[in-house]
Parts: C-alpha cells; structure tokens; sequence
C-alpha cells in the first residue's frame, strides 16, 4: 500500500480512493450489512421511496458502487427508461454488474467508469440524480455538485445518503465512539485496516449539514426534505434543481 493511501484522512487524489474501493470492493456488500446492522438497506430504501415517477426518465445514480441504489431505483421505477450507475472504482463496478447480470437486468443499466466531478452527461439531460456515502469520497466536492446542478433538468430531483459528525447528545457521543473505535476493528478483522479507519477521518473532513445545505443552495437547488438517522450520523437530503 502506498504510504499516501496510508496517511489519507480525507480524499486527495481520485487514483488512490479508486484503489482503495477496489481492494475492498470484494468484501463491500457484506461488510455495510455488518456495520450497519442492515440499517443500510433500510436508508437505502427511503432514498428509492423519493424518486419521483417519471416515464422515459433517466436516472443517474453517481459513487453507485457496488450498485445497490441503482437496482434498486429499477425496481421501483421501470417507466424509467435509461439507468445510469458511475464509478471510479472497476472493482466496485464488476460487482455491480455480476448483480445486474444475476437479476436478469443487465441490458436495462449502463455501467460507466466516471467521476462525480466530470460527469459525461449532456446538460439538462436527467431527471433524477442519487449519490449514497459517495460524496464524502470525492476530492473536490463543490465540482461534484455543480455537476449535478448542470446535469439535472430544471425540476430535477437530487438525492444525497451520507454520514455526518453528530455533534450534540449523550448517544452521538456513543455513536462517535463505535464510528472510531469499534467500526475500525471489525472493518480490519474482515477487509482491509485502512480503509475502514479512513471511513470515520473521511466523515471527520466532510460538510455539517448547513455547510451542504449552503452548497446546494449555491448550485440552484431547493431542499425538499431532510431525514436524521442515527442522531444525525446519517442524512437523506432531498433537493429539487430550479
Ligand atoms: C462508500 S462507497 C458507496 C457505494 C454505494 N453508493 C453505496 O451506497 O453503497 C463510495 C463509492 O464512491 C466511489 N467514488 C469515490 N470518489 C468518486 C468520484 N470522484 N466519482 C465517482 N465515484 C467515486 C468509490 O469508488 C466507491 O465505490
């Protein structure tokens, strides 16, 4: 391992992030379940239930990952027509599409190698957009989102899933505690040590919610809705593009 990736308290360089995701891309799925003890899922599922109907819509999901939310999104809205998951990480990806090809949906999904901060898509060409526990990966975060706010169709639905630094409360300190010093050891019992103790210093470095709050409002979106999870710890973000 690269003593860059070593020392990576927040993302530096797209390169390294893309390795690490890779290297754990293997163990990813089976590790957000045990983390999170399948809370995940359930966050996963409400960021789906904000997608808004619409038919021959295109629906880009950014960061997808392993593609959770993109199959997912599928599922739920098949008037869709196209369904787009970007990632920076092959590994993350090879994982993503092995689950398309096993549901029998891989003709209906395009797997593209792409970054939040260039994103290959024409301008006002989406309808709907997701990044879930992505953004806070990214190096230059406020490109990410004037990409979004470019890619969307004015009206178009913007879905943010990410963890935050919970600051008040008995249990954010507790939350803190297992985030820094439990969640770390599991993570390196089961993949690799780095990259789980990068997730909470990754966390550390990333927006408060009134910071996103501003750079959405910056962009020209509108926030529609916000939901707390884990005393703040997680958020769902839903904004609108004017
Ligand atoms: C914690 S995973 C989240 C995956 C998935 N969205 C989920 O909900 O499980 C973060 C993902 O962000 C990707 N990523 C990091 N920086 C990125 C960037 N600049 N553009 C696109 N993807 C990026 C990583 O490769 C990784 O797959």
């Amino acid at each position: 391992m690269s003593k860059q990736s070593m020392q990576m308290t927040r993302p530096v360089d797209e390169s390294v992030v893309a390795a690490m995701f890779d290297r754990i891309s293997a163990r990813y799925d089976f590790l957000n379940r045990l983390l999170s003890a399948r809370q995940d899922v359930r966050w996963r599922n409400l960021l789906i239930s904000m997608i808004p109907t619409k038919k021959g819509g295109r629906y880009l999901d950014v960061a997808t990952g392993t593609g959770d939310v993109l199959l997912a999104a599928l599922k739920a809205h098949p008037e869709y027509s196209t369904f787009i998951g970007s990632d920076i990480s092959k590994g993350m990806l090879g994982f993503a599409d092995k689950k398309a090809v096993m549901a029998g949906i891989s003709d209906r999904v395009e797997w593209r190698v792409m970054s939040a901060e260039s994103i290959s898509e024409k301008t006002e060409s989406v309808d709907c957009a997701s990044i879930s526990f992505g953004l806070r990966n990214v190096v230059n975060k406020e490109r990410a989102l004037s990409e979004f706010a470019r890619v969307l169709k004015p009206g178009g639905v913007f879905l943010i899933l990410e963890f935050f630094t919970p600051t008040t409360g008995l249990m954010s300190k507790a939350f803190q505690f297992y985030f820094h010093q439990i969640l770390p050891k599991i993570g390196s019992l089961f993949s690799e040590k780095e990259a789980y103790s990068y997730l909470p210093k990754s966390v550390a470095s990333f927006y408060s919610p009134s910071e996103l709050r501003d750079s959405l409002r910056n962009k020209g979106f509108v926030i529609e809705k916000e939901i707390n999870f884990l005393f703040g710890a997680c958020r769902l973000v839903k904004s609108r593009r004017t």
